[in-house]
């Protein structure tokens, strides 16, 4: 067994010293000596024999020889929203950190996944921190999973969870919260980076070894100040945010780094009574009420997010301005993108904007970046400039350029198949997209080459 020692490094310029310091010797920074705790060397080991010892251990290996298999197996939680996001379920030995405000549902969530994936024939070890056995049995009562094959471990104190590991040998693990476990080598308070970075490596090295799945759950506050998780982003394969959209009603999972699967998807909940109900219908969330769609000011679209085709309205008011200097909002948009696209109407419309106050926003609270979006941008600001609504039956896909020419965007086939199911007939698109686009996608395709075919063909009816 080796011996262990604490030390305190400097987050800055990694000078370490055995006493904890307010000020680094090294490079003068203050509060930046953090503590760790490393293995002691024997003294009696030369520096070249060290090396040389080092050298031994690793080994070097050509590429083609390292014989991993040809399709990677992957276990499926059952949570056909987290399995998308994974790229189609955990691979072993995956590390994935579930971050996320306080309250958002992650111990509810990994509690369903833990279940369903112990049923499916994997074993799996439940470790919480923050509530004792019976509370975490009570919750698994009220989500209603099934748990005879889940084992829980209520602790904080990482050797135990250690030993507990060891002794069960489980095929997956989850440790519910990495705040609130402790090393008990370290004398830091748990929670805190040095601890959370300790306990994290232990973990870590364990599930790598065993080759076991192993998901961390970390707290962050609203503005992702807390150290802890940020420490960890580095040191997991997966990283996924867990965090709300539209005011609570929708959770919305996100992976923000995946060495297994994409980055680009999302996954969907609801929370209820009997815990996280998958969303299927996206579309659904995003849409004010159609009933009322022929109100001046709205357009709507189909975003992609990940490869999930969303249907998206865009509200935008122009109102005119009180003050010296025109204001402009967005939300749910890029400001900066909005601005490029105004100055862009008003030099290819002649629309008249310098007077009046703009604001965007995007229905149902998601943020989106999707250049898709630019034009129904455009015509729902057109449309509250006018007071004139856009005929409701519409979406408006495509990407509006400097010169006011409508691009084509990807997927767009995706897109439009999304909108004919949710019962839209017309899509205006650019003009080369809907030339070259296929027959049968139920919708009839308008082209617009630039802002003011667009305008021209969304307006002509009504002047
Ligand atoms: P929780 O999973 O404890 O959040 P976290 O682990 O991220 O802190 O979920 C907490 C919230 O979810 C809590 O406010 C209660 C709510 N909730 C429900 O609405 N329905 C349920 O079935 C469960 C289990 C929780
Ligand atoms: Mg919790």
């Amino acid at each position: 067994m080796a011996r262990l020692k604490t030390i305190y490094r400097c987050q800055e310029c990694a000078y370490n010293a055995p006493k904890p310091l307010g000020q680094c010797p090294g490079c003068e920074a203050w509060n930046s000596m953090v503590e760790e705790v490393v293995e002691v060397r024997s003294a009696a080991l030369s520096g070249l024999a060290r090396m040389k010892g080092d050298a031994s251990s690793g080994s070097v290996a050509l590429m083609d020889a390292i014989k991993a298999p040809a399709c990677e197996k992957r276990a499926a939680t059952g949570l056909a929203e987290l399995d998308r996001l994974m790229g189609g379920g955990l691979v072993g030995g995956q590390v994935v950190l579930l971050a996320g405000p306080p309250g958002i549902g992650k111990s509810t969530l990994m509690l369903q996944a833990a279940a369903r994936l112990a049923s499916g024939g994997s074993k799996g070890l439940y470790v919480s921190g923050e509530e004792s056995l019976k509370q975490v049995s009570s919750r698994a009562l009220r989500l209603g999973v099934k748990t005879d094959s889940l084992f829980l471990l209520s602790e904080t104190d990482l050797s135990k969870v250690l030993a507990a590991l060891d002794q069960l040998k489980p095929d997956f693990f989850v440790l519910d919260s990495m705040q609130t476990i402790y090393h008990p080598e370290l004398a830091s308070a748990p929670g805190s980076v040095a601890q959370v970075r300790e306990c994290a490596a232990e973990l870590l090295r364990w599930s790598k070894n065993r080759d076991a799945s192993a998901f961390l759950l970390g707290h962050v506050t609203k503005d992702g100040t807390l150290a802890g998780p940020k420490v960890l982003e580095h040191m997991v394969d997966t990283v996924l945010y867990f965090d709300t959209e539209r005011h609570d009603l929708l959770r919305v999972l996100r992976a923000q780094k995946n060495r297994f699967g994409p980055t680009d998807e999302i996954g969907l909940f609801s929370m209820g009574e009997k815990g996280l109900q998958e969303v299927g219908d996206a579309s659904s969330f995003f849409i004010a009420d159609r009933e009322d769609s022929r109100q001046p000011g709205r357009a709507l679209s189909v975003a992609l997010e990940g490869s999930r085709p969303m249907l998206i309205e865009v509200q935008a008011l122009v109102v005119s301005t009180r003050y010296p200097l025109p204001r402009r909002m967005a939300t749910g948009l890029d400001l900066n993108r909005v601005l490029v696209l105004l100055a862009a109407m008003e030099k290819h419309l002649r629309l008249r904007l310098e007077d009046r106050d703009v604001f965007a926003s995007l229905a149902g609270g998601v943020r989106l970046k999707d250049p898709a979006l630019d034009l129904a941008c455009c015509l729902a600001v057109l449309s509250s400039a006018k007071d004139q609504a856009l005929p409701a039956d519409w979406v408006m896909i495509g990407e509006v350029g400097l010169l006011g020419q409508i691009g084509r965007v990807p997927h767009l086939e995706t897109r439009l198949k999304e909108a004919a199911k949710a019962g839209f007939k017309k899509a205006l698109v650019a003009s080369r997209a809907a030339r070259e686009m296929t027959r049968g996608i139920g919708l009839d395709l308008l082209g617009a080459a630039d802002l003011q075919q667009a305008a021209e063909r969304l307006f002509k009816d009504i002047g």
